[in-house]
């Protein structure tokens, strides 16, 4: 029995639906766009969306809005995802009877989305696709994390300043910075150049050198060899003032 209980599980994981393929086969008609820089899409919507001329707003729009306003986003991952499924099995029999989830200015440059069939299944991989891309997105369009050992050691060999990066999952300032800093080209070259970033979930994760956390997001800035705190803050910053906030860091390690 316990033969054909294991079957029965590798089977329905086989033809688990991709939630991308669905998106790609049901949606992508009008939202063709997954990620564009959140810099250029400001001005795109600024100029009325004239620049770029979309269709539909971004799959990066999308995940980090359902993230944010749908269902509760301090429960963990599988709840909320079951709440933004629910969402979406009403939303998308009629997207015109909802409140809007976009800022004002992104949903006045498009019309009105028509009716989309799906089916449970779909929409069940379509949540699941929509819940997770945000993450997708920053690690494929942001600088490359390590744990915080291969940190030190990079940081020690190339003569790096260690960067911890504290977040919470439900953290809005932390979503935001994600979203509309740590992904700018200007942000992700200085970060290259004299940084290594660590990613740490301050929910579950302990900071080194017995540092006791700030609030959320917060960056902590570590000598390369580990051994001295060089300096630590706390809350959001436009891009400008975050390129500031490392170019001082960096002035201070060489003091140190
Ligand atoms: C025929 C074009 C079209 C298709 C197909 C389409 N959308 Fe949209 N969608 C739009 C447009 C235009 C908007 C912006 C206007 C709006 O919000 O209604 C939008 C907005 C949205 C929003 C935000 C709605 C809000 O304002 O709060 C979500 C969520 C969304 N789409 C999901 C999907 C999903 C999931 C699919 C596929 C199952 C899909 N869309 C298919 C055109 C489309």
């Amino acid at each position: 029995m316990k033969i054909v209980g294991v079957m029965l599980i590798a089977a329905s994981a086989l033809f688990a639906l991709s939630g991308e393929a669905v998106f790609e086969k049901k949606c992508a008609s009008c939202h063709s766009e997954y990620y564009i820089p959140q810099s250029r899409l400001l001005v795109n919507y600024r100029h009325n969306n004239k620049d770029l001329n979309l269709t539909a707003p971004t799959v990066t729009e999308l995940s980090f809005r359902i993230k944010d306003q749908v269902g509760d986003r301090t429960l963990d991952a599988e709840g909320q995802k079951f709440e933004i499924e629910e969402w979406l099995t009403r939303f998308l029999k009629e997207p015109k009877a909802f409140k809007t989830i976009l800022p004002k200015d992104v949903r006045k440059a498009y019309g009105q989305m028509p009716p989309v069939l799906a089916s449970e299944e779909e929409i069940e991989a379509l949540a699941d696709f929509l819940y997770e891309y945000a993450e997708t997105m920053m690690v494929k369009h942001g600088v490359k994390r390590y744990s915080y050992d291969e940190a030190r050691k990079i940081a020690q060999k190339e003569g790096k300043i260690i960067l911890i990066e504290g977040y919470l999952p439900y953290c809005r300032g932390c979503i935001w910075m994600d979203r509309n800093v740590m992904v700018e080209p200007e942000v992700k070259a200085a970060l290259n150049s004299d940084f290594v970033l660590v990613r740490k979930n301050l929910l579950i994760e302990k900071l080194p050198l017995g540092i006791k956390r700030l609030g959320t997001p917060s960056f902590y800035f570590i000598t390369g060899d580990g051994k001295k705190v060089i300096d630590m803050v706390e809350g959001t910053g436009t891009k400008a003032e975050f390129l500031e906030l490392l170019s001082q860091m960096k002035a201070k390690a060489h003091k140190e």
